[in-house]
């Protein structure tokens, strides 16, 4: 069987060709057209110009995406969550497509595909048999999100909490915007951080003690507008300064995410730990949730995407796919429409 994968959540016009053979999964293609330039002089997502932007090369990817093959037998599109503009491109090419092949079509949550991003591995290699060891805690951190997940089986799923404001993605560009680097501000902040040090410019840890599994980022995105204005208006700003700040910045970002994960996972006696989502690409992240899951939980399994599946393409939404597909739930008759605020738990 071959799913077709589309997603057009954001600022990415995805597609992929998943192959699932007698429970083996092969990525067969794995195509991903960002944006990211366009909107880097923007300083964020313009979701007129996104829209626009998907509109144009929707069809070019999903021909990359299908190569020789003609026709694939299932596709599974991003119904939401995220930009309703950018959603449509990719609902109304996926419905229109199954029309015409007559197969049928599967609505995905976007926040499932980046859990299953997790069963991925590298395009053109088949996966290992894919498993989730249930209780599993699924740490999601975007642009848009921060969620803690419990999922107790395929599609079985409670948020344990969110965050109350900004997302630690968002928080990360916002951040990095304030000391001058570009969009997005993650991966900026991450190669910075790299040779800074954590200790030189303490900031906040927004709600790590509280004892339910909510975030907050705001507080920290403005501990760093007011420590800039301050170096700044000292004449102090330099170099070295914006450095320091960049580690201690994702220091104190992955302090709470790795405190209040492995919290949660104790508390709810998870088999494993997933991560997913943008944020996921951050090696410092992972090195330290998994020494802290080596050290605090050595039973639990820890599994987070290769750095390609963490932000966002189609290769998760079609792997999300096939775990709705052997539901045997009719997907012809189901309406499809985009949901832009879609919790999945
Ligand atoms: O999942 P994603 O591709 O799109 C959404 O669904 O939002 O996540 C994008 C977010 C951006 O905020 C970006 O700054 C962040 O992921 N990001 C990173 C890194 N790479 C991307 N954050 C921290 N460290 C990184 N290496
Ligand atoms: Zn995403």
């Amino acid at each position: 069987m071959r799913i077709l994968g589309i997603e057009t959540s954001c600022d990415e016009t995805a597609a992929a060709l998943l192959e699932v053979k007698r429970g083996q999964f092969k990525l067969v293609s794995n195509i991903v057209a960002t944006q990211v330039k366009i909107h880097a002089r923007y300083g964020g997502v313009v979701p007129e110009v996104a829209a626009r932007n998907h509109i144009e090369v929707m069809i070019p990817v999903i021909k990359k995406a299908l190569g020789t093959i003609k026709k694939p037998d299932v596709i599974a599109v991003t119904a939401g969550p995220g930009l309703i503009t950018s959603l449509l491109i990719g609902i109304q090419t996926a419905r229109t497509l199954a029309y015409l092949w007559d197969i049928p079509l599967i609505p995905v949550n976007h926040i499932e595909g980046h859990i299953y991003a997790n069963l991925l591995s590298g395009t053109f290699h088949m996966a290992a048999s894919a498993t989730i060891q249930f209780p599993a805690v699924i740490l999601i951190v975007s642009g848009g999100h921060t969620e803690l997940i419990l999922m107790k089986g395929h599609g079985k799923y409670r948020l344990l909490g969110a965050t109350r404001d900004d997302a630690a993605g968002e928080c990360f560009d916002k951040a990095a915007s304030l000391l001058g680097l570009g969009y997005p501000g993650g991966p900026a902040i991450a190669k910075l951080a790299e040779k800074g040090d954590a200790s030189r410019f303490p900031l906040p840890r927004p709600m790590i003690n509280t004892s339910d599994y909510e975030f907050s980022f705001s507080g920290l995105k403005t501990a760093v507008r007011y420590l800039v204005e301050k170096l700044k208006k000292d004449k102090q700003f330099d170099e070295s300064m914006r450095v320091d700040i960049c580690a201690s910045f994702q220091c104190a970002v992955i302090d709470v995410l790795v405190a209040k994960t492995i919290r949660a996972a104790k508390k709810t006696k998870a088999k494993s730990i997933l991560m997913g989502g943008g944020v996921i690409a951050n090696v410092a992240l992972c090195e330290r949730m998994k020494d802290s899951v080596t050290q605090e939980l050595p039973m639990a399994q820890l599994s987070y995407p290769e750095r390609s599946f963490c932000t966002d393409n189609a290769a998760m939404i079609a792997m999300a796919g096939y775990f709705h597909l052997i539901k045997k739930e009719d997907y012809r008759a189901k309406h499809l429409d985009a949901r832009p605020g879609w919790e999945l738990a």
